[in-house]
């Protein structure tokens, strides 16, 4: 086998990317500026690794001067470093000022190396000057493009944002696609039809319902239902086996698309493109991409920030487009001011709160509390007169506490307590047969390795038993697919649940 070919710059690099970045520029920088040009030549691989590493180092004091340095050396004599200077620049999030410079060295240089480094820079950082020199120039570069040139410019005037409140009068022909944990759909179905009239469900598939609104609605409307994970809108299916471009262009600059885009976006409409399940496809998106804009110049895609997505989801007969409002945080979850290393996702959470039910006067334990999502979500749901949340660490006892206070509850008494679920008899106020619900995602033995899962397990069982009031209801992630003990309680509900890339059974037991 032939060997690879060795490429210095690029082991420098990489080791330089070893080293604390702090370190990088306090040393190495300085050494860089006083070394001679064939020197600083062999060793460019500090600019990129100063560049690249600025971001991970979180120095937003030291930007202004690495912004100054890189600038400087846009200057320098030899092109490889100007090149390096200006691939470094849009990663540290550069503006007008680097725009210009690099606008005229344009217009200096004569290598079409160099053009294409600045044509490639710009397409990241290039504003209104970019903007003005392609419409005066046709397009100057090949990198360049109106539409790249007008979302950055768009981008750094005025951050576009999702209109939750704004009606959509004209909704008969729409559909929607609500996507959730393969095995939530049928507690899903039920919040569809449980919390209002305004959406119909059209079709079931695994992890997918397709909704036909009823009535006029806003997307806040929709983000009353708690238990799905994606929300978008169905523009169109995609004909199978045939060239796909030109026909998704179509459909991201249909009159369909547009109306949608306009009516829930405040600012200039800014989409990304993504083909969800094939991966990095760059060529074929920005061919995709500048056909929409040719179509329709209104919409612009950005890879950055956008407040859109469209994504191509496989479908069963041609590949589903979608259009997705990507909202972060997610508006249904406010309250999630902490977080713990292994939180539950909280549409799931919500959907156990769901599968809970109500219970008279309900006093709700969550053994395993971590950051209290389960707890809240049952709250929310009403009915809940008392709250004890347990858990073995104290940074997920203090992220309970958090996110509790910033659900807003009142009348609900809580006892966040760090313990571990064993010994819950030795918790004032709580003894066998006080509690009414056991809602809880345990330890599944997937990211901490738990060196007796079944045995906790078990022993949560006979915990349950003895804390949970006759007819009261444990529902939990069962990670083993063990059985109860056959005498205290009873499996009403099963269902096996994706939890993120492995199967888990969601169930409900009842105490007899
Ligand atoms: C999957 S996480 C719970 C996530 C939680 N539902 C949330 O929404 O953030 C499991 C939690 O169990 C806690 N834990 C593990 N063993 C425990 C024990 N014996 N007693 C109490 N808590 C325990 C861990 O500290 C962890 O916070």
């Amino acid at each position: 086998m032939a060997k690879k070919a060795s490429n210095p710059t690029k082991e420098l690099y990489q080791e330089l990317r070893t080293i604390p970045w702090l370190r990088l520029w306090q040393e190495e920088a300085p050494r860089f500026q006083q070394s001679t040009s064939e020197e600083k030549t062999r060793r460019v691989a500090v600019i990129r690794a100063i560049g690249a590493g600025f971001a991970e180092a979180n120095q937003p004091s030291l930007k202004e001067p690495v912004r100054q340095w890189l600038l400087s050396l846009l200057q320098d004599p030899s092109e490889k470093v100007r090149r390096y200077a200006m691939t470094a620049l849009p990663k540290i999030g550069a503006g007008r000022t680097e725009e210009r410079e690099l606008l005229a060295l344009l217009q200096k240089t004569h290598v079409d190396r160099e053009k294409k480094f600045v044509g490639k820079a710009l397409d990241k950082i290039g504003g209104s000057a970019t903007l003005d020199l392609i419409r005066a120039q046709g397009s100057a570069l090949p990198q360049l493009s109106e539409q790249r040139a007008k979302a950055n410019l768009a981008r750094q005037q005025k951050p576009s944002s999702i209109r939750l409140q704004a009606p959509l009068s004209e909704w008969t022909e729409i559909r929607l696609h609500l996507r959730c944990r393969t095995g939530l759909e049928p507690i899903l179905s039920r919040e569809i039809k449980d919390t209002g009239a305004k959406f119909r469900i059209m079709e079931i598939r695994p992890g997918l319902l397709t909704l036909a609104p009823t009535a006029p609605f806003r997307l806040d409307d929709l983000y009353t239902l708690r238990c799905f994970s994606t929300a978008s809108f169905l523009l169109g299916t995609l004909p199978q086996s045939r060239e796909v471009s030109e026909p998704l262009a179509l459909l991201i600059a249909s009159p369909l698309s547009r109306r949608l885009l306009q009516t829930f976006t405040d600012g200039p409409i800014r989409y990304r493109l993504e083909f969800v399940a094939k991966g990095h496809q760059r060529g074929a998106i920005l061919k995709i991409v500048q056909r929409a804009y040719s179509l329709c110049p209104d919409l612009l895609n950005d890879s950055r920030e956008a407040p859109w997505a469209i994504e191509v989801q496989p479908g069963p007969s041609g590949d589903f487009v979608e259009l997705r409002p990507r909202l972060t945080p997610d508006p249904r979850f406010p309250y999630r001011q902490q977080d713990v290393p292994a939180a539950s996702h909280p549409p799931l959470a919500a959907a156990m709160a769901r599968l809970a039910g109500p219970f008279p006067d309900e006093t709700v334990w969550d053994p395993f509390c971590g950051s209290g999502l389960e707890l809240i979500e049952r709250v929310r749901l009403g009915g809940v007169s008392r709250v004890l949340g347990t858990d073995l660490s104290p940074a997920a006892i203090e992220a309970t506490r958090s996110n509790w206070q910033a659900a807003r509850f009142s009348g609900v008494r809580t006892d966040f307590v760090q313990k571990d679920f064993r010994e819950f008899s030795s918790i004032p106020g709580y003894g066998p047969g006080s509690i009414t619900l056991l809602i809880t995602n345990p330890p599944l033995g997937k990211r901490v390795p738990i060196p007796n899962l079944r045995g906790l397990l078990e022993e949560l069982f006979e915990t349950a038993s003895v804390a949970l009031r006759p007819g009261g209801r444990m529902v939990w992630i069962n990670p083993l697919k063990i059985k109860p003990p056959a005498t205290s309680l009873r499996i009403e509900f099963q269902q096996t649940v994706d939890l993120g890339g492995f199967a888990c059974r969601l169930e409900m037991l009842r105490k007899q």
